[in-house]
């Protein structure tokens, strides 16, 4: 299987089931975005700034969907630019009615995220957000974007990731029996159909690290926790700095 068929399977064509999923907060976006949005409000994005402010100049949102996310985090922020990248027609779509609020200049680029980062250049925004996208990915091609990130950040920005996250040595399989044991006693409002959908994305597609593997990545792409900011048995949101940034 070539790397464009797996990155095509991971993609949302419908977008329904996980507006439910949001709605009813089963991933968590009410208390992960808060959590995140309290803790980028204590660092200074802003090295013009003496304190820190509310303000990002630029934001790029990693497979951003429907920009649910994002548009939660920034609820009350003043950013300047946003771009969500993502190969979904039916969550780019959604984008500008979700952020318009709290941006300035709302841009999509339909595209994959390692081709994204690969064709920047000399761009380094305040904030990369990469939420519920980067699990997609096999290890190998996870170990490459998080290199591509590390290259786009200066002292100042900040990488937040939010992911499903397995616990250190435990197996895919089992993480998914677990996972999805969760699932069929919390997602509640979910029909058969739905829940066999959430099933098969799963069990094919989602690739979550272990705490171990997770960490070993991210020392060799060259990043540093700054804080963890949210976490429970599956979710993790963690801010990052590039190793050795200097405040
Ligand atoms: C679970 S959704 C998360 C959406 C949003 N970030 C959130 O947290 O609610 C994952 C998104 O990643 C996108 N995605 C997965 N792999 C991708 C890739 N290689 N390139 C671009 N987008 C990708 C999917 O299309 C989907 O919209």
């Amino acid at each position: 299987m070539d790397d464009t068929t797996d990155y095509e399977f991971a993609v949302f064509d419908e977008w329904s089931l996980y507006d439910e999923i949001i709605e009813r907060n089963y991933m968590k976006h009410a208390e992960i975005s808060a959590a995140v949005s309290r803790d980028l409000s204590s660092t200074n994005l802003n090295p013009v700034n003496k304190i820190a402010t509310n303000e990002i100049s630029e934001i790029w949102d990693l497979g951003c969907g429907c920009g649910g996310m994002a548009a939660k985090i920034l609820s009350g922020w003043s950013v300047s630019k946003y771009t969500g990248v993502d190969l979904s027609q039916a969550g780019l779509a959604r984008i500008e009615a979700n952020l318009s609020a709290s941006v300035s200049s709302v841009c999509t680029n339909s595209c994959e995220i390692v081709d994204f980062l690969d064709q920047q250049v000399g761009v380094c925004p305040s904030v990369i957000l990469a939420s519920f996208s980067l699990h997609h990915f096999p290890m190998e091609e996870i170990q490459r974007v998080l290199e591509l990130i590390v290259k786009h950040m200066d002292s100042q920005s900040r990488f937040v990731w939010i992911d499903t996250v397995r616990q250190t040595y435990e197996t895919r399989e089992e993480f998914n029996r677990r996972f999805l044991l969760d699932i069929s006693t919390q997602w509640t409002s979910l029909v058969p159909e739905q829940m066999l959908e959430v099933e098969e994305h799963i069990t094919q597609y989602d690739f979550p690290l272990d705490q171990i593997e997770r960490e070993r990545l991210l020392s060799a792409a060259g990043l540093t926790s700054q804080t963890i900011s949210y976490q429970d048995p599956f979710f993790t949101a963690e801010i990052f700095t590039r190793l050795s940034a200097v405040e």
